[in-house]
């Protein structure tokens, strides 16, 4: 096990305390030599020849992950977690820090909204908070097979309703609901680690008491289930929908920060906000009202709301602009 700790990029850390080094090697950096300067930070990074390594590997994982799940829910074969978990770490380890996970994980978006992608997203999201709460090699395994399974219930569930564009009518919504008992069904007789099992029972539940199947509260909610919760909020908020554009990790920061952090474990939530605030705190972005500014200072109480810097070198404090906030990364 301690080998798999070695291999975890021991980088990552480092990079994410100091967000001016991690910023200042940003894909979008690199790449920026071979695309206009008038691109996108988006493009930047699609250009970038980490993503594109990155793209190939993730379309391999994606196809093992969907021919195990099918094979054992529809044709009852054996699903090997293993392999699984093995191309879910390698996939990871390929990233060298956490703007380079996010970077390509944001990019992936728009090729695939599939259970299979976001599964695989909610598992790579999950290992780094796991990291990032200094978790041992074989906890994090298991946090990553967790993100993996999580939403295995969603394959009883048939495409025609799971992937409706319209809005689902109160039986929909109610069968919905019932993913995570159908996935915990799926996996109770394997061989699994608990909290796997648990991770896909109750990644819906609320630290409040609001969630669902069985409206567990913080006491009683299992711990990796309360990681894997915040990731896959950040990833369906990250990703594009037909309604909007996936949004930017300082708006994904300020629907946590609006929703109520009460939701999640203090501990959990608060370790990932900072992180991810702290992964783009020097990045260049665009205003809602158009100004482009330099992130330059985080605001610890209030993290979607930084102090800002524009090219005229005045300096702005997001948190007293109730009208303004980041719209987009540049
Ligand atoms: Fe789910
Ligand atoms: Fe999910």
């Amino acid at each position: 096990m301690n080998e798999n700790m070695q291999k975890e990029p021991q980088s990552e850390t480092a990079g994410e305390a100091d967000g001016a080094v991690t910023g200042s090697t940003a894909l979008a950096d690199a790449a920026v030599k071979s695309v206009p300067s008038t691109a996108s930070y988006s493009q930047k990074v699609t250009c970038s020849k980490e993503f594109q390594y990155f793209q190939i590997e993730y379309s391999k994982v994606l196809a093992a992950l969907k021919s195990e799940f099918e094979g054992y829910v529809f044709r009852n074969a054996p699903m090997n977690t293993e392999l699984m978990l093995n191309m879910t770490r390698e996939l990871y380890l390929s990233c060298k820090t956490t703007l380079e996970l996010f970077d390509m994980l944001h990019n992936m978006r728009s090729s695939d909204d599939s259970v299979y992608a976001h599964s695989l997203n909610v598992a790579l999201i999950s290992r780094r908070i796991g990291r990032w709460l200094k978790m041992e090699a074989a906890e994090l395994d298991t946090l990553t097979l967790a993100g993996i399974l999580h939403d295995i219930g969603k394959l009883k569930i048939s495409d025609e309703i799971l992937n409706k564009p319209d809005k689902y009518t109160d039986e929909e919504f109610e069968l919905i609901k019932q993913h995570p008992k159908f996935g915990y069904d799926l996996l109770k007789s394997l061989p699994l680690d608990a909290h796997v099992k648990k991770a896909a029972l109750s990644h819906h539940e609320r630290c409040d008491g609001t969630g669902y199947p069985m409206g567990l509260t913080q006491d009683d909610a299992d711990d990796y289930a309360m990681i894997v919760a915040i990731a896959d909020v950040y990833d369906a908020m990250t990703a594009a929908r037909s309604y909007r554009s996936p949004l930017c990790p300082f708006q994904v920061i300020a629907n946590f920060e609006h929703d109520g952090l009460s939701k999640y474990k203090p501990k959990y939530i608060l370790t990932f906000l900072s992180h991810i605030a702290s992964t783009y705190q020097r990045n260049r972005v665009i205003l809602n009202d158009g100004r482009v500014a330099n992130i330059v200072m985080l605001n610890n109480n209030r993290l979607s709301k930084p102090i800002v810097q524009f090219a005229d070198n005045t300096c702005l404090d997001l948190s007293k602009e109730p009208s303004l906030h980041i719209q987009s990364l540049l």
